[in-house]
C-alpha cells in the first residue's frame, strides 16, 4: 500500500477544517495514495540512548507543513524524504538566512542590511549608532524593517524617519531581524508566484489600496496574472538554489516593471492562488511527489 504523512504544527487548532492538508489527501486519494494527517508531536522524532526514534517508518513520504526545525532535522536522520526537505524550510524560515543564500547567484532583491544580535533588553539604540548611519546612507528613507520570522505581511514595518526607525529599532531589537531599500515602484503591489518541482505553475498579483504590504490577509486584492519571461526565470532559478520541491515566491517590481525577489514561503498557502487562478496547485503538488516517490 502507497502511504504518505502530512504533519501539521502541534499548536495549530482545527486541523480537519484547515484547507492545506485536506486539499492535499483528497488529491493523493485519487492517485491512490492514503495520507494521514497528523499534528506533529512528542513522540514525532526524538533521541533516545543516542539514538533518533519516530514512528513514521510505516510512510513513504512525509508532507512537513510545519516549520519545526528540530523534527524535520530529525525525520531526514532517519532516512524520511520530507516534502519540502529540511534545509530548504529552515532557510525559508528565516527571511534574512533566505537573502544570504540567494546572494551571489544573480538574484535581484532589495538592498538588505541584516540586524545585530541583541541579548541585552537593557541595552539601547543609540549603541549601534554607527549602524544606524550605515541603514541611512544605504537604504535611505522610507525603509522597510522586518522580523526574520513571520507572515502574512504581520512582522513588516515601514520607517519614514530616523525617529520611526528609532522606535522600531526598540521593537524588534531582542528578535532577529532586518532593514530593507523600499521598492518604491512596487509600493502596495507584488506578485506571488507558485513553484513545483522547478516549474513556476500559476500566479496571482495582488494589490493593496491602503498598505504598503499587499498581504491579502491585510486587505491586499488578488487577480490572476499571466507570468513573464523573466518572472518565471527567476521564481525557477530561487527554487532551483533554495532546493525546494514547492513554494511561493513575493516578487516585487522594479522601477523598469523587471522582478525584483522579496521572499521566499516554503509552506505558502494555496487556497487563495487556487480560486484566482483556477489552477489545482494540490493537484500538481501531490502528482509531482507522486512521480519523485514511486515513479
Ligand atoms: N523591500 C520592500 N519594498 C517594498 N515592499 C515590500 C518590501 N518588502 C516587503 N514589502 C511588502 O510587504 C509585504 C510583506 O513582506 P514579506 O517580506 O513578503 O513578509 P511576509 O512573510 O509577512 O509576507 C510584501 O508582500 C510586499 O508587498
Ligand atoms: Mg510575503
Amino acid at each position: 500500500m502507497k502511504r504518505g504523512l502530512i504533519l501539521v504544527n502541534a499548536y495549530s487548532r482545527l486541523i480537519s477544517a484547515s484547507n492545506q492538508p485536506k486539499r492535499l489527501k483528497e488529491e493523493f486519494e485519487k492517485l491512490g495514495v492514503v495520507v494521514d494527517i497528523k499534528k506533529n508531536s512528542i513522540d514525532t522524532a526524538m533521541i533516545i540512548e543516542g539514538n533518533v526514534q519516530s514512528f513514521i517508518e510505516d510512510y513513504d513520504f512525509v508532507i512537513y507543513l510545519d516549520k519545526d526545525k528540530y523534527t524535520s532535522s530529525l525525520l531526514e536522520k532517519e532516512g524520511i524524504r520530507l516534502f519540502n526537505r529540511h534545509e530548504a524550510i529552515r532557510l525559508c524560515d528565516d527571511k534574512m538566512d533566505t537573502h544570504i543564500r540567494l546572494a551571489g547567484h544573480g538574484i535581484s532583491m532589495p538592498d538588505t542590511i541584516g540586524g545585530l544580535l541583541c541579548y541585552n533588553e537593557e541595552a539601547t539604540i543609540d549603541e549601534v549608532m554607527p549602524r544606524i548611519n550605515l541603514i541611512e546612507e544605504k537604504l535611505g528613507y522610507p525603509c522597510v524593517i522586518k522580523e526574520c520570522y513571520g507572515s502574512l505581511g504581520a512582522k513588516v514595518y515601514c520607517a519614514n524617519n530616523r525617529n520611526e526607525l528609532l522606535q522600531l529599532m526598540e521593537k524588534v531589537k531582542l528578535k532577529s531581524h532586518l532593514f530593507q531599500k523600499m521598492i518604491a515602484s512596487s509600493r502596495g503591489r507584488d506578485v506571488r508566484v507558485i513553484v513545483i518541482g522547478g516549474k513556476a505553475v500559476c500566479a496571482m498579483q495582488r494589490t493593496s489600496k491602503t498598505d504598503f504590504r499587499s498581504n491579502i490577509e491585510l486587505g491586499g486584492v488578488a487577480e490572476p496574472i499571466e507570468l513573464s519571461e523573466s518572472f518565471r526565470e527567476i521564481s525557477e532559478r530561487v527554487a532551483d538554489i533554495l532546493e525546494l520541491d514547492y513554494c511561493g515566491i513575493d516578487i516585487l517590481y522594479g522601477q523598469e516593471g523587471e522582478p525584483i525577489v522579496c521572499e521566499v514561503n516554503s509552506n505558502a498557502f494555496f487556497g487563495a492562488m487556487e480560486s484566482v487562478s483556477g489552477v489545482n496547485v494540490a493537484g500538481k503538488y501531490a502528482e509531482y511527489i507522486y512521480e519523485t516517490i514511486y515513479g
